[in-house]
């Protein structure tokens, strides 16, 4: 692909990220509580080999090291997650300020390289003493995420200025208490349309503490939105292409942008309804600064004769990634375009997107990844494209800065576009990292008149 296709926009963000319990390790450091995913991962067969994110990438210890890498990939944000069980280790009830103390100086870290910390305050590790009392699908948790977001913006709030609430809810509560394949390995519908509800209604009362406390702050939400297509152009295809849509896009878009839940899909599941009270979809519907779209593959369907389920139609002929994700960078194109046509919000941030192939570390030290790079190169010339279409996407965060604990997979699937040998935490910049750290770069000096 050549350069041109890959021009951004001046001002365009170029990040990278990762989450607390995937990277940070040191799960007994300084107080911090357990969270669900430690329980989780313990119990026998629930991750690859039992692996757990107990030492991960010891991020908490050796995030100047890596500040130091992304310094030199010349990175404009860097999204992390703040552990929730660091700071309020019991779920509710005191404040560790020494959990705080760590997200502290990693801000102040972050801003000294001139790079703009990027949190989002959930991504996945519920306090488990919360858990015990009802987890998600409890509303008594949301009030207990507000406690801490509180405690956290009363930290932080001075020095961050993008705020995310929380990480893909989707897959917290269905993969996590429908499916049973996340922490906290439930498999209860109705569970999990409460936990959904939730955690939208957590985001919702999270922004509100945000604008009271840093009002000039920008407060978005990151959703795992997946491009459906139907498999052909018939009328009983495109309608299962909605239904898909419907459960994982809209289920989620209606409630932030619109105020309500999407009525095909809620006659479809009417034996479950979500636990709407009073004025929640007031809350989870005031305007917000930016939607973070997480985007790795699409969907392809067709409609099942016997009146079940979507069927995804498989594409053989198609590139997939060691996750069994087809690659298909246009999705990503028209993804955002329909998020603008459709839900007009003011900004679109791609937080993630990224892919896992078998990185194997060459007899010099070198780890090539040339399909990464291409996925890589690929997307971003798909949001090139959606720009020049007049779509407001003002960033980028690849996924992830370093490889780390892939929730299930252990440690058996590296998002990196830095090598971590798990041995010695040793890190080795990959060929992505040398390519996004020259598309940076290029950028740059385009902006600035020297390219
Ligand atoms: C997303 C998660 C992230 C990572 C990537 C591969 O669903 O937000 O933590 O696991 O997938």
């Amino acid at each position: 692909m050549s350069p041109a296709r890959l021009e951004l926009p001046s001002g365009f963000i170029f990040g990278a990220g990762g989450s607390a319990y995937q990277m940070e390790g040191a799960v007994d450091a300084d107080g911090r509580g357990v969270s669900i995913w430690d329980r989780f991962a313990a119990e026998p067969g629930r991750t690859r080999n039992g692996e757990t994110g107990t030492v991960a990438c010891d991020f908490y210890h050796r995030y100047p090291g890596d500040i130091g890498l992304m310094k030199e990939l010349g990175l404009g944000a860097f999204r992390f997650s703040i552990a929730w069980p660091r700071v309020v280790p019991s779920g509710t009830g005191r404040v560790n300020r020494a959990g705080l103390d760590f997200y502290d100086r990693l801000v102040d870290a972050l801003l000294a390289a001139g790079i703009e910390p990027y949190p989002v305050l959930y991504h996945w590790d519920l306090p488990q003493p919360l858990e015990d009392a009802g987890g998600w699908p409890a509303r008594a948790t949301v009030d207990a995420f507000t406690a801490y977001v509180e405690a956290v913006l009363d930290r932080l709030g001075d020095r961050v200025t993008s705020w995310t609430t929380c990480n893909e809810p989707r897959v917290a509560a269905f993969t996590g208490y429908q499916q049973g394949l996340h922490a906290p390995g439930r498999t209860s519908l109705a569970d999990a349309m409460a936990a959904a509800h939730h955690l939208l209604l957590a985001h919702g009362r999270a922004a509100q503490v945000i604008r009271a406390r840093s009002p000039r702050a920008r407060v978005g939400i990151s959703l795992d939105l997946t491009p459906v297509y139907p498999a052909s152009d018939g009328a009983a295809d495109r309608a299962a292409a909605r239904r898909l849509d419907g459960l994982v896009n809209r289920w989620f878009l209606d409630p932030l942008w619109r105020g309500v839940y999407p009525a095909d899909i809620l006659a479809h599941w009417r034996s479950t309804p979500p636990p709407v009270v009073g004025d929640d979809l007031l809350t989870i519907s005031r305007p917000i600064d930016f939607l973070g779209v997480n985007m790795y593959h699409r969907h392809v369907v067709r409609a099942d004769p016997g009146g079940g389920d979507p069927v995804h139609v498989p594409q053989p002929a198609a590139k997939h990634t060691e996750m069994g994700w087809e690659v298909f960078p246009s999705g990503l194109e028209d993804l955002l375009c329909r998020l603008r046509t459709d839900y007009r919000p003011p900004s679109l941030i791609v937080t993630e997107n990224g892919a896992a192939y078998e990185d194997v570390r060459i007899h010099d030290g070198r780890v090539q990844d040339p399909e990464r790079r291409d996925y890589l190169e690929a997307h971003l010339g798909s949001v090139a494209a959606a720009i020049r279409a007049g779509v407001p996407v003002d960033g980028y965060f690849v996924w992830a800065l370093l490889d780390n604990f892939e929730w299930a997979h252990g440690y058996a699937r590296r998002f990196g576009i830095v090598f971590v040998d798990y041995p010695t935490l040793e890190r080795v910049p990959k060929a992505s990292y040398y390519w996004y750290r020259d598309v940076i770069a290029r950028s740059r000096g385009a902006a600035s008149g020297a390219g």
